[in-house]
């Protein structure tokens, strides 16, 4: 059972509008641009047999010939906690938890190489429950939680080589625990060059500094990938045993797997309960096919984008985070919206933006520039911190001391609330998902309920959320290109 002050909440009512007697200005815009209350009451037929749809396709084995279908992450977080209540050490849960053990216990640095949905979760996760200077704090305060950097997710010469400097720099004696490190290769395929590449130059790195024979390279180098590709076939010949090599089922989608060992083991290296993660999002999902419309989160959600999107013509969608640790995840939705459902010509675009640092650069826009924008903002309603106040100060030509006794959340209040009605005001919809605090239960729920809905907002639209044809078309270019171009 879920406590009521850990369960997320959507209001969508600033999306809304009720057609009235009277004609008035605003009225009028309203009915242009908001959406009719009973045009949401009209789909709940259609986002009941979505979600029997759903739930029918967890049972289902695709043909060859099938359109793909992966909805493996909808029961993965139960699968996962079962298996480790009935298996402990031994289940996948357990495999994870002791990766994570040894790397936590045996380095001071882990670098994740992975890109897309083998990156994107574990950054979200990073930057949404560890402390923002997690990597600046002294060994003695982050307990066993090692210094986390992401690599292997794009192609930047010096941002490679800044951080294998770094390394150079920082870890010189192999014996001491503070300066080892460890690192984390995830790819579903095993096949993306971007994480081969700098899986190759951090074993170059792991030779150089460990020795080519020493155990502890592969002790400290765990990987995470499908059940074939290159990158299990070059691990095997490495000496990886199976059991070495944690898997990601295929029945789960990459920007869908961050509830397997893809975004759980960064996690759990992290000092994250994933446990936690696994219940909240297993939580959401009980949710999502039990709950009637009005306590149903993820329908809420799917009907009110896709209508806003498809028939209200708002094809921007912006995810506006109230607070800066969610940035990384509102890229992680970014990449679950534009791979998923930008297919055929269709698709919203997703858009992050960071409040209130972007009503400083965005904010003009989203008032009065075009109306093609739906406007999500992702709330967090209590801090982890004690609350900063303004406080008095002698001098006072700054004219804060009228406000000295109000604090950063009441800042940040007043600054969703002022914004919220200058756009109601002017017929521009907002919508509020509500996070009760950031805690690992609250991120497995959130994410879960995004995933989920991306499915449903996808077979509303009739197309396809699993698979993504459209980047093959960039890997095969990029390939001829390389073996055309003349060695440099
Ligand atoms: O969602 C997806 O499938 C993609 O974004 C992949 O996660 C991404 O391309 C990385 O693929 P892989 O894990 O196979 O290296």
């Amino acid at each position: 059972m879920q406590l009521a002050d850990e369960v997320i909440d959507y209001q969508y009512q600033n999306a809304l509008y009720t057609p009235g007697e009277t004609w008035s200005p605003l009225a009028e815009i309203q009915a242009a641009h908001l959406l009719n209350r009973q045009r949401v009451a009209a789909i709940l037929p259609q986002l009941n047999a979505v979600r029997s749809q759903t739930a029918a396709e967890r049972e289902k084995v695709p043909g060859p010939d099938d359109p793909p279908l992966q909805p493996g992450f909808i029961e993965y977080p139960q699968k996962l906690l079962e298996g480790h209540r009935k298996q402990g050490a031994t289940s996948e849960l357990g495999r994870i938890m002791a990766a994570a053990q040894r790397l936590r216990e045996e380095t001071d640095r882990v670098v994740v190489i992975g890109i897309g949905g083998s990156y994107m979760g574990a950054r979200a996760l990073f930057e949404a429950l560890c402390p923002t200077y997690h990597n600046e704090l002294p060994p003695q305060v982050r307990t066993q939680r090692p210094r986390i950097y992401f690599e292997g997710n794009g192609f930047d010469n010096d941002v490679l080589q800044d951080l294998l400097d770094m390394l150079e720099n920082t870890c010189v004696d192999p014996e001491l625990r503070e300066e080892r490190w460890g690192a984390i290769v995830i790819s579903k395929s095993g096949e993306t060059l971007e994480t081969a590449v700098a899986y190759r130059k951090f074993r170059e790195e792991a030779v150089r500094y460990y020795g080519s024979q020493s155990a502890r390279r592969r002790q400290l180098i765990v990987p995470i990938t499908g059940d074939k590709g290159r990158l299990r076939d070059l691990l095997i010949n490495e000496g990886y045993t199976d059991e070495d090599i944690l898997p990601i089922p295929n029945t789960v989608g990459g920007r869908f797997s961050v509830f397997t060992a893809v975004g759980l083991l960064p996690a759990a290296v992290m000092g994250l309960d994933i446990r936690a993660l696994l219940l909240g999002a297993q939580a959401m999902t009980k949710r999502f096919f039990d709950e009637p419309f009005e306590r149903n989160p993820v329908l809420q959600f799917a009907a009110v984008n896709y209508l806003l999107t498809e028939e209200m013509k708002k094809p921007i969608r912006v995810m506006s985070v109230w607070s800066k640790k969610l940035e990384a995840l509102g890229y992680w939705y970014d990449q679950l919206l534009a791979e998923s459902l930008g297919k055929q010509g269709r698709g919203a675009t997703p858009v992050t933006a960071v409040q209130t640092r972007d009503l400083h650069s965005r904010g003009q826009q989203h008032q009065d520039g075009m109306r093609d924008k739906l406007i999500n903002n992702l709330i967090v309603k209590t801090c982890r911190a004690p609350s900063i106040p303004i406080g008095m100060a002698d001098r006072n030509e700054d004219k804060l001391n009228t406000y000295a006794r109000k604090t950063y959340p009441d800042l940040m209040n007043a600054a969703l609330r002022g914004t919220n009605h200058a756009y109601a005001e002017v017929g521009r919809p907002t919508t509020d998902i509500i996070l009760p605090s950031l805690t690992e239960h609250v991120l497995g729920q959130l994410m879960q309920m995004l995933m989920l809905a991306t499915v449903v907002e996808g077979r509303l639209m009739g197309v396809n959320p699993y698979g993504q044809p459209g980047v093959q078309a960039y890997k095969r270019n990029m390939l001829r290109v390389l073996e055309e171009t003349p060695k440099s």
